[in-house]
């Protein structure tokens, strides 16, 4: 029997109780399952007091599965390579983001391209390390496809990675609802083009600069050579522990160039690289030294 804080065990009576009858039955080897289940595939804290988000994401798909507990779905979750995992990474990760969210960092970005963009041939790399549905790389795609109009001889790529699978399907579709776009900035808007059924997709140059791939950033295989101009890695440490968060960053400051501009979530701030990287005036971002 798995020890659980006082907090966990009156969160998960509560989750259930609310849940009514038809709710499946939850214990706290379900949540101590689950939450190092996500520890070791995504470097995701899930602390007790997460019980109730573990039991509300998880028991739509128990139920659809027709099974009546989650000791059921731990049996069924037996071999680890099974693809249902995928979708259990995919519901206790949080997905939310929207195009050139914290416009700041785009600002910045665009300063720092329309810099290294030179009057001849030139190569421009960035990344987008934790890419949800793909409103932040296209954001960058579109951002560059802006600065880039009417250049045929600049080599420019768009790095769009997550560790959730399903997510990165739904962004090799590409379809955005209108908080998805959110308020897009004028340049952007002939990029962005609705569909009849009221959503939109990336239309044009962006759409060829990007590409997605799946990735952890916690794993031990990092593939990607670099050296990239910038890294987006934004509000995706806030849910690892403070030693993955240090380990990160400090991968993604040996992966920029000298130069080369790294921004973080709104609330995140960068533990490890100090010797790497140093902060710079624009909030949560950094550059390498
Ligand atoms: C809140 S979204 C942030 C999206 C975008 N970066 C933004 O700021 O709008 C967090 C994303 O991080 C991804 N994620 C979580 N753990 C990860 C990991 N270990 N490696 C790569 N991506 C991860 C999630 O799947 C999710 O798509």
């Amino acid at each position: 029997m798995t020890l659980m804080t006082a907090e966990a065990s009156a969160a998960i009576r509560e989750v259930v109780k609310s849940a009514g009858a038809s709710g499946p039955a939850f214990e706290h080897e379900d949540l101590a399952f689950f939450a190092e289940a996500m520890r070791r595939r995504a470097g995701i804290v899930l602390p007790d007091a997460k019980a109730a988000l573990v039991f509300r994401r998880l028991a739509p798909r128990v139920r659809q599965l027709g099974l009546s507990s989650f000791a059921q779905y731990r049996e069924r979750l037996w071999n680890p390579d099974d693809a249902e995992w995928d979708h259990v990474v995919g519901q206790l990760t949080t997905n939310h983001s929207h195009f050139f969210r914290e416009i700041h960092h785009f600002k910045l970005l665009s300063k720092h391209l329309s810099e290294l963009i030179e009057p001849g041939p030139c190569r421009i790399r960035v990344w987008s390390a934790a890419c949800a549905a793909g409103q932040e790389p296209f954001s960058m795609a579109i951002l560059l496809a802006h600065l880039l109009a009417r250049r045929q001889d600049v080599d420019a790529r768009v790095l769009a990675t997550d560790v959730d699978r399903s997510i990165l399907t739904a962004a090799e579709t590409g379809r955005y609802t209108p908080e998805d776009l959110g308020r897009l900035p004028r340049f952007a808007r002939p990029f962005v083009r609705q569909q009849a059924d009221g959503t939109s997709t990336v239309v044009g140059a962006p759409q060829d600069l990007v590409s997605f791939k799946f990735h952890n950033l916690v794993g031990a295989e990092w593939p990607m050579r670099g050296p990239f101009d910038a890294i987006f890695c934004r509000n995706v440490l806030i849910y690892m522990s403070r030693a993955d968060q240090a380990r990160v960053v400090d991968r993604l400051a040996r992966l920029l160039k000298v130069g080369g501009i790294l921004c973080l979530g709104h609330s995140e701030v960068a533990r490890g690289a100090s010797s790497l990287i140093q902060r710079i005036e624009v909030p949560s971002s950094y550059v390498r030294i």
